[in-house]
């Protein structure tokens, strides 16, 4: 069961894995190499280039790559990004390392999001866990991975809120909780460092982006951001203090501008608030660009005023905008970057390497025969198959369709993503071989004491999709409804697998509509009028509007993108080898017009009209307020009685307070399940208004049938107080209600107050 992250203004970052004596001695080595570098190699190491040639081929010759290998003999460059494997990473370390003056170690970057070449199912998945220790196991496999191909650094985790999932990126982040995403944030940075990072098997981490980027104004990527200082405190922070309090030590700063000014040239967020408040001392890495895009935002006028703006504000590394290596060693010569400025940046990230231990063994991340052992390893499908299973969410299952039958069924399965080994992968799968994921298709085969037959249906994509290329969906392709629906009629039970392909969310793949995609809603329906025995399996990376899915279909089940094992975790739901425990990490909408829409609201001035003829209330004449799936939802094979909350007010002072709650949960089903037991308070009345709902606590519990368990929760001033539109955090006396159950929709309550 957790607290709560606790809002501890002053947070001062443990570095992890560096005992007291050990970070005297990194600041003694840091501040003695400092003294001995030029100011251009001290530029150099706030200097990011992206992976540019064949490592292990001819030196380049001319143009880019030229000047890119000039710099790594000269030491002007700090950190590599997709540089990987043993052999490309040793390529450009050596360059670095041997041919310049200094000899200073790069810090070998990448994306690992959700597995490096093993994947486990996309983040939006993984917190639809709600289990902080398999999400910390699926960092380790991640970083265990990443280490044996020479990267010592991830650009992850990502911890945008968000509210809308028209963005395409709410499949890389917690979901639009901050209570969750700030539990998520410190499992994703204890898995990714461990507790020694200067060990060959964990990585340094990278809490993004920094901030608000998942408010997005329309969901529409990379767009504009302006949001209230309460937001900001209250739903946006959390998860980077989290962060923060668990040691990250680096930081990315975001693509938007927040409030009229760019974070990439946010002084009050980069220095103020991060490195002061919340004294963080690891370093902020920009964005890919977004120092010299602040020239688009109109924040700068050209490349040397955003290298000045940027550097200023406390934007420690430029990626890949070529500004800082421009102009950085000129603006200290001319006056208008102080040199203490470049010395603090780069005290920073040789901070880091120092602890990452890369001055120690520069090639410790580049074993060969590590990387041939861990890479792939059979425990590693194991873990993501593990986390597969616990990400899975049953939206719903009327009639107990769910669990299939083993034997004696004839099954049809139908959608192209049933027979798809790519999309599970996701977007951010760069490191994995396309193709590679067990499909439903695969693994439903293995049940083989039913007839089993597959039917494509339609496709969903046209032709050849990926990182960078844009989607084309089939939109008018029905050739192949006939065989789907021929196979449906003659069929006991029919699994359609529908829903996005693996590059339909991710970056800069936001939508206007979130229904399922081409001709899939006429398949369904088309197949519906044959054999209502539907089992409908979502693959997708982000919420959808199913609402015509819900009302026919008799069983629905979330299965996101999971990754490598995808088809197994699939499978085993299905058949019931594995009892779904999944709870959304986001709101589902019943159509785009609703968003943004999250449990976590406000009441307003007219939450309700006494009489249903009335209209002056909030409301939509023509949709319901309410989700299609709430926040928090997730079915299992069983069912869950909740029972008896009890409140204790220890100390009902609003002065360090201590309610403890405690409820009774009984397994009132046939068959042994978990449930996510979750914990939402309401402050009445406060000097800022507070949200109806806000979660402050959860607990997994195991129950067999007929078995009951007493759950007890504490609350008190780190889950009691909000911070005001000032900025402080305050613990106000009054009236509190407190909430538990299994979804934010479906709780008991009971009330206590704070005098
Ligand atoms: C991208 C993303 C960021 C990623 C970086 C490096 O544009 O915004 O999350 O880590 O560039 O790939």
């Amino acid at each position: 069961m957790f607290g709560c992250n606790t809002p501890d203004n002053n947070v001062k970052s443990s570095i992890l894995g560096t005992s007291p004596l050990m970070s005297q001695n990194i600041e003694k080595k840091v501040d003695s190499l400092l003294s001995l570098m030029t100011l251009e190699e001290k530029v150099g190491q706030m200097n990011q280039y992206n992976g540019f040639w064949d490592l292990t081929g001819p030196t380049p010759k001319d143009g880019a790559a030229a000047k890119k290998y000039e710099h790594l003999r000269k030491g002007w460059v700090g950190s590599m990004l997709n540089v990987r494997g043993v052999k490309n990473v040793r390529a450009v370390q050596k360059i670095a390392v041997e041919e310049s003056r200094l000899g200073i170690p790069l810090i070998i970057g990448f994306d690992v999001i959700h597995g490096y070449k093993t994947m486990s199912p996309i983040p939006l998945a993984e917190s639809a866990s709600w289990d902080m220790e398999a999400i910390q196991k699926s960092s380790e496999i991640a970083a265990l991975e990443a280490s044996a191909a020479g990267i010592n650094w991830t650009f992850a985790p990502m911890i945008d809120i968000s509210r809308d999932a028209r963005w395409g990126r709410v499949m890389e982040g917690a979901g639009e909780d901050p209570f969750l995403g700030a539990k998520i944030a410190e499992a994703r940075v204890k898995g990714f460092q461990g507790e020694d990072l200067s060990a060959s098997h964990t990585i340094a981490a990278c809490a993004k982006h920094f901030a608000g980027y998942g408010f997005s104004e329309a969901g529409k990527d990379y767009n504009t951001v302006d949001i209230g200082t309460s937001t900001l405190n209250n739903i946006v922070f959390p998860p980077f203090r989290a962060a923060t309090k668990s040691g990250v030590r680096t930081f990315m700063n975001s693509f938007n501008e927040l409030n009229g000014i760019p974070a990439t040239g946010n002084k009050m967020l980069q220095r103020d608030i991060l490195k002061g408040d919340w004294q963080f001392n690891g370093f902020i890495v920009s964005d890919w660009g977004s120092i010299k895009e602040m020239i688009n935002h109109g924040y700068t006028k050209d490349g040397s005023s955003a290298a000045e703006t940027a550097v200023n504000a406390g934007s420690d590394m430029d990626m890949e905008s070529y500004l800082y290596i421009k102009n950085l060693s000129s603006l200290v010569k001319e006056g208008k970057v102080e040199e203490q400025v470049i010395d603090d940046a780069v005290r920073r990230i040789l901070r880091v390497k120092y602890e990452l231990g890369l001055f120690d063994d520069p090639y410790k991340y580049c074993n060969y025969d590590r990387e041939k052992e861990v890479i792939g390893s059979k425990a590693n499908h194991e873990a993501v198959l593990d986390m597969a299973k616990k990400s899975i969410v049953l939206l719903k299952n009327n009639r107990k369709l769910l669990p299939l039958k083993k034997e004696g069924q004839k099954i049809a399965l139908i959608g192209a993503l049933a027979n798809d080994k790519n999309s599970p992968l996701g977007s951010w799968r760069i490191a994995a071989d396309d193709n590679t994921a067990v499909s439903v298709f695969e693994a439903m085969q293995q049940y083989d004491k039913n007839s089993l037959v597959y039917a494509k249906g339609a496709d969903v994509s046209l032709g050849e999709t990926g990182f960078v290329t844009e989607t084309k969906i089939n939109t008018t392709d029905k050739s192949e409804f006939k065989e789907a629906i021929d196979v449906a009629k003659s069929s006991d039970v029919v699994v359609m697998v529908l829903g996005e392909i693996g590059f339909q969310s991710g970056e800069a793949r936001s939508r206007t509509e979130l229904g399922l995609p081409g001709v899939q809603q006429e398949l369904l329906e088309e197949v519906y009028k044959v054999n209502q025995n539907i089992v409908l399996v979502l693959n997708n990376g982000r919420p959808l509007t199913i609402t015509w899915a819900d009302k026919h279909i008799p069983a629905i089940v979330e299965a996101w993108h999971l990754g490598s094992q995808s088809g197994h975790a699939i499978a085993q739901v299905l058949y019931g080898d594995y009892n779904p425990s999944g709870k959304l990490p986001m709101s589902f909408p019943r159509n785009v017009g609703q968003i943004p829409i999250y449990y976590n609201y406000k009441n307003t001035g007219r939450p309700v009209e006494p009489n249903p003829d009335i209209v002056f209330w909030s409301h939509y004449s023509d949709q319901k307020n309410t989700p299609l799936y709430a926040f928090g939802h997730g079915l299992s094979y069983t069912s869950f009685t909740y029972e008896n909350v009890i409140v204790n007010k220890v100390n009902s002072s609003s002065y360090s307070p201590e309610i403890k709650v405690s409820v009774e949960i009984t397994n009132s089903g046939d068959v042994a399940g978990k449930e996510v037991v979750q914990l939402y308070i309401r402050d009445l009345f406060a000097s800022v208004t507070r949200p109806v709902k806000e979660l402050k606590g959860f607990e997994i519990i195991s129950l067999k049938p007929g078995e009951t368990k007493t759950v007890n929760f504490e609350l008190n001033s780190e889950t009691l107080g909000f911070y005001d539109n000032n900025g402080e955090w305050l613990i106000e006396s009054g009236e509190f209600e407190v909430f538990v159950g299994g979804s934010s929709d479906n709780t008991i309550k009971s009330n206590f107050d704070l005098e």
